[in-house]
Parts: C-alpha cells; structure tokens; sequence
C-alpha cells in the first residue's frame, strides 16, 4: 500500500501536514471526480467547516485519518454531483450519515435540526400515556424469494429466543414467524431459550490438524492444541469436544431442523454475548467435532429488537447475526428489525408482556417472512 502526505485544512490537524497510509484510491478517485489533484481537500464553508469540526469529535482521534479520507470523498462526490466549488454544512453531515452505524442516526438529525426532540424520548419515559404514544415499528427486509427444496409439509423449523424475557418483544416475534411456518404446513421442533441453556466457551487451542506444519518443522516444538479435534489422515482422527454443555443436544435439534429463526435483543448496542457466546460455540463445536456439518442447503431468519425508536439503528448487528449464520453456510432468506422496546415499562405491556402484541400490523410482518421462510413465498 502507497504511503503519501496530505496537506490538510488547518481546522483537520492542527496546521501540520498528516503522514497517511492507505485510501489512496479513494481520495484520487474523489480528487479526479472534484478536477483536483490527489493531495487536495474539498474547499468548505465555513459551516461545513464546523460541522466536519464537530463530526471528527466524536470519533477517535486513532480514526481520524481513515474517517476523513471517507469523508473528503463522499463531500466530494456530492460536490461534483451538483457542480459547486464548495461543500455546505448538508453534504458533510451526509458523508458522515455514510460512514458511521446507523445507530448515529439521532446525533445527524440532531446537527440538521430534524428527527424526535429529547423531550418526546424523555416522556415515554415518565408517563404511561407517552410510554403507550411512543412509535414501535416492524420492518421486514426485502426477503429472498427463491423455491425451496422441499414442500412446507416436509419442514422442520427450530426457533431461537435470546432474550431473558419469555414472551417479550423478541420471544412475541419469533414466535409469530414459527406460526407463520407451522401456518403453512412445517413442523416446530423445539423452541430453545439460548439464555436458559449451559454453554461453555471452548479455550479455543488450535485444533491438531491446524498444527501438522509445525511438527515438520520442529517435531519437538510444544504448542497448546486440542488432542480430542478431528485431525487429518493418519493423525488420531477423534473428533470429539471435552467440554460438558447443551451444545452436543442443541447441536443434534439443529441437524434436524431445515430451517433456523433466530430472534435477540439488543443489549448495549451489540447482540450480545449470549447470542455471540452461542454462535462461537457452534462455529468451534462443527470446526472440532466430526458429524454431518448442518447449514448446507438450510434456510435461516434473523429477528433483531431493540428500544431506540429508529428502525435502523441496529441494522448493522442484524448483519452481523446474518453473516455468522451465512458462515455455517445458512441461507438467510429474512430479516427482521423491531424497535420502539423502551420507555417506562421498558418495552412491556401493563401484563409483563412484550407490547408488539398490541401492533397485529407490525406482528403480521414476522408471520409472512416466517411463512416464506419455509414456502419460498413472498406473501400477502
Ligand atoms: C441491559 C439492556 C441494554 C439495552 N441496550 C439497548 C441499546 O443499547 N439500544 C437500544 O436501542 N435498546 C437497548 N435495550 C432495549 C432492548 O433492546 C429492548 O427492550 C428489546 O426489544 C428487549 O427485547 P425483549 O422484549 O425480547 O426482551 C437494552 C435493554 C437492556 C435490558
């Protein structure tokens, strides 16, 4: 990767030039679009220049050279888009709205002036007339509508709650998916509550197999491995896992099942780590142990729920859940994000509980991505 100096605007690094690795094809692409050279920053107004001032702040300081490459090329994209000389106030906030989780969302529409006032947060908070007033809403990503290999009668489901809370927002929605599926004929296996089960964490030793190029080289070279892990022909082939968990009976439910739906809260602005223990698990427990690999050919649901009232916020760790199950070679067909779950009963109807159940519109959303997890229909 090149290694060049780019000269910044005094506001960007103090007045020093800034030593800067990478991006190169970035920037010369936005330079190229601006009719600049590759060493040039967007010119700004000077309310662009505060904005950009305070968007840098608030990431840290380690990431400033690779956020504002980013954001000199999308500034400038915009300017070239609409023929200006200078970037405003708008196309900064734009570029940073491009370059940072959704859940930053409320902070942007904060700096335009737009999006829910603190106070409209603050009263779902203390009454329970705003707590019932506060928007909840349902979105079904645009779902893979492909045939299945099997007709709907012949589908197993499991379904997976990674919330404490039985019956609760995300319980409520996994639960109308699988009645979505059982609806077109599936069968429900099991409906496993990932916070009642004994999961271990595996020390994660390299596997013996993962070793063998050591040994040629030093056959007397000590390295922490798994004795018990599938190794190759000719080492010991055990392919067993020591550890003593619920894994090896969740494991056998999950080779049963032809379809997955996986429903989590949000918990600190992650899945996690009852959702990230679980699914590392998986992932060490089919590396380790020698058994018919489940994925293949299976179809998958994630549901994602949280409290923020912006139905994006947390997009990104939906992705994240869906990238883990597309490893184990899951097709996710549907996606769901739910939001709203906060306030003064925290996301609970005055019977304990989840208050989605008062929303059939948004709930109908779960039933039709369930239905076409094992139909391969869109629905209606
Ligand atoms: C400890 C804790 C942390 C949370 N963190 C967040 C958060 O970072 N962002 C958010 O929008 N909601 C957050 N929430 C709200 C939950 O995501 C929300 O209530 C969720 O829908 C609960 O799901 P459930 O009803 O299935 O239990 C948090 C809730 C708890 C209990």
């Amino acid at each position: 990767m090149s290694t060049y100096t780019v000269k910044h605007q005094p506001l960007l690094s103090s007045g020093g030039a800034l030593r800067y690795n990478g991006f190169s094809e970035i920037r010369s692409l936005g330079a190229s679009l601006r009719g600049g050279h590759a060493n040039m920053t967007p010119r700004l107004t000077p309310d662009a220049q505060q904005a950009y001032k305070e968007v840098l702040e608030t990431f840290p300081a380690i990431l400033h050279p690779d956020k504002t490459a980013r954001i000199d090329w999308l500034v400038g994209l915009q300017m070239a888009q609409k023929g200006v000389a200078e970037g405003d106030r708008e196309m900064v906030i734009t570029a940073a709205r491009f370059i940072s989780r959704p859940s930053s969302k409320a902070r942007y529409d904060k700096m335009m002036g737009i999006g829910e006032t603190r106070e409209t947060v603050k009263t779902g908070y203390q009454t329970l007339e705003g707590y019932y007033r506060r928007p909840r809403e349902v979105k079904r990503w645009p779902p893979v509508v492909a045939k299945t290999t099997k007709p709907a009668s012949e589908m197993k489901i499991l379904a997976f709650c990674a919330s404490d809370r039985k019956e609760g927002n995300s319980d409520m929605l996994v639960s109308e998916a699988a009645r979505g599926a059982t609806d077109a004929g599936a069968a429900l296996l099991d409906k496993i509550y990932l916070p009642d089960l004994n999961i271990k964490h595996c020390q994660n030793f390299y596997m013996q197999r993962d070793i063998v190029g050591v040994w040629e080289i030093d056959p007397d070279m000590a390295f922490n491995y798994c004795d018990y892990s599938c190794g190759f022909k000719g080492l010991k082939e055990k392919g067993t896992c020591t550890l003593d968990d619920d894994m090896p009976e969740v494991y056998e439910k999950i080779k049963a099942a032809d379809a997955i739906i996986f429903g989590f809260p949000i918990i600190n602005g992650w899945e996690g780590e009852v959702v990230t223990g679980f699914q590392e698990r998986w992932q060490r427990y089919t590396g380790c142990v020698i058994t018919d690999r489940a994925g293949e050919g299976r179809r998958a649901m994630v549901i994602g729920t949280w409290g923020t009232g912006d139905i994006q916020a947390y997009d990104n760790i939906v992705e994240v859940v869906i990238n883990r199950l597309n490893t184990f070679k899951y097709n996710v067909v549907e996606a769901i994000s739910a939001c709203g779950f906060a306030g003064l009963l925290s996301g609970l109807d005055g019977d304990g509980k989840g208050i989605i159940k008062r929303y059939p519109e948004e709930m109908k959303k779960a039933y039709l991505a369930g239905r076409n997890l094992v139909t391969g229909e869109f629905g209606s």
